[in-house]
């Protein structure tokens, strides 16, 4: 096995992570590394692509050796957990006051960083948990939520530390008082919320490590302007986390006519790859990550015999991460 064991592949809605990212796990399975696809897409494209469906927990994917898959479902998760709350608060509320918190914990709900909160305690989780694969693909959520994903680990340190502080503080004032100036006994024996936080941390310490050490990120965009701008931001903001983008997959590049072939629908082949040409061209000078992959576009949907022939277009950044860690 070569290159580092987690592998991000990211991009805006539609332009072919789901497909770019089950082909290089494929290719990753076809050369003996045991590998597991995650998936965050609440469509199950996953299932999809294999023709199968897949659930919260690893499952082997039929027909292949080597390769499980797994989909996880942040809403569900969210929906649980607040489910629970509405239960417990129900045995103790009147049914107005009900009604009133109902509406209060549903605005909880909508709040953009629970989501990303709940998905990224599960790439923790299969990151923590994973020792039985050799590689880990995941297919990350096409919203702008991706990115800010990966600065968590980061935020939360930072929260979980301060509250740490606070608690900390609220023990020894609240046990000096009873005690005097003896040494607070939460303090020395545990303090079961104290000890919580710091779980916590350990838990954001090691995703921070891990997602700078032992994982590389590449982003699969379109050969368009909209496509290259949103590209470069990405970088951009990725950079500001310190990660490294390790390369740009261009997923559904037209293929040209053949040079004897004529008529409109030739021409307008023609005219739509130089135009594509002129966008690959600008991301070649414009974007600092090499452009590791091209990928035409087929007619059909990239399933089944089809999603192996992208699996060998993207044996390249296999290759590269074996070069890579080899030198490391
Ligand atoms: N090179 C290609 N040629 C033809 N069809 C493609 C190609 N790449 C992707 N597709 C098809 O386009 C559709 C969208 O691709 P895919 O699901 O991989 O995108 P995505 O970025 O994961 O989308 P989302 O943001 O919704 O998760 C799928 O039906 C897929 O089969
Ligand atoms: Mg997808």
């Amino acid at each position: 096995m070569g290159g580092t064991r987690f592998v991000f592949f990211g991009g805006k809605g539609g332009v072919g992570k789901t497909t770019v990212s089950s082909a290089f796990g494929l290719d990753s399975a076809r050369a003996g590394d045991r590998t597991l696809l995650v998936s965050t897409d609440p469509a199950h494209s996953t299932g999809d692509v294999f023709e199968q469906s897949f659930g919260d927990d690893p499952q082997r994917v039929e027909s292949y050796e080597n390769l499980w898959a797994m989909e996880i479902d942040p809403e569900r998760e969210i929906a649980d957990h607040l489910q629970g709350i509405k239960r417990k608060l129900n045995s103790q509320l009147s049914a107005s006051m009900i009604n009133e918190v109902d509406v209060q914990l549903e605005m909880a709900h909508q709040t953009p960083g629970a989501y990303e909160a709940a998905l990224f305690d599960r790439f923790i989780d299969v990151m923590a948990n994973a020792e039985e694969y050799d590689r880990v693909v995941f297919d990350t959520s096409p919203t702008g939520g991706t990115l800010r994903l990966l600065s968590l680990p980061e935020l939360l340190r930072d929260w979980v530390e301060q509250l740490r502080a606070k608690r900390m503080q609220s023990v020894e004032l609240y046990e000096r008082a009873a005690i005097g100036k003896r040494e607070p006994r939460r303090m020395r024996e545990g303090d079961p919320i104290l000890a919580r936080l710091e779980e916590r941390r350990d838990r954001f310490e090691f995703a921070h490590e891990t997602l700078r050490t032992d994982a590389s990120f590449y982003l699969v965009m379109n050969p368009d302007d909209l496509s290259l701008r949103e590209t470069e931001r990405a970088i951009d903001a990725l950079d500001e986390y310190d990660l490294d983008v390790g390369g740009i997959v261009i997923n559904r590049v037209t293929p040209e006519p053949e040079s004897h072939e004529e008529g409109r629908g030739a021409s307008y082949l023609r005219e739509r790859c130089s135009k594509e040409r002129d966008r690959i061209e600008a991301a070649h000078d414009r974007l600092e990550p090499p452009i590791v992959a091209e990928i035409e576009a087929r007619v059909e949907e990239i399933r089944g015999p089809l999603l192996a022939d992208v699996a060998d277009e993207l044996d390249v950044i296999r290759a590269e991460e074996r070069d890579q860690s080899s030198t490391r």
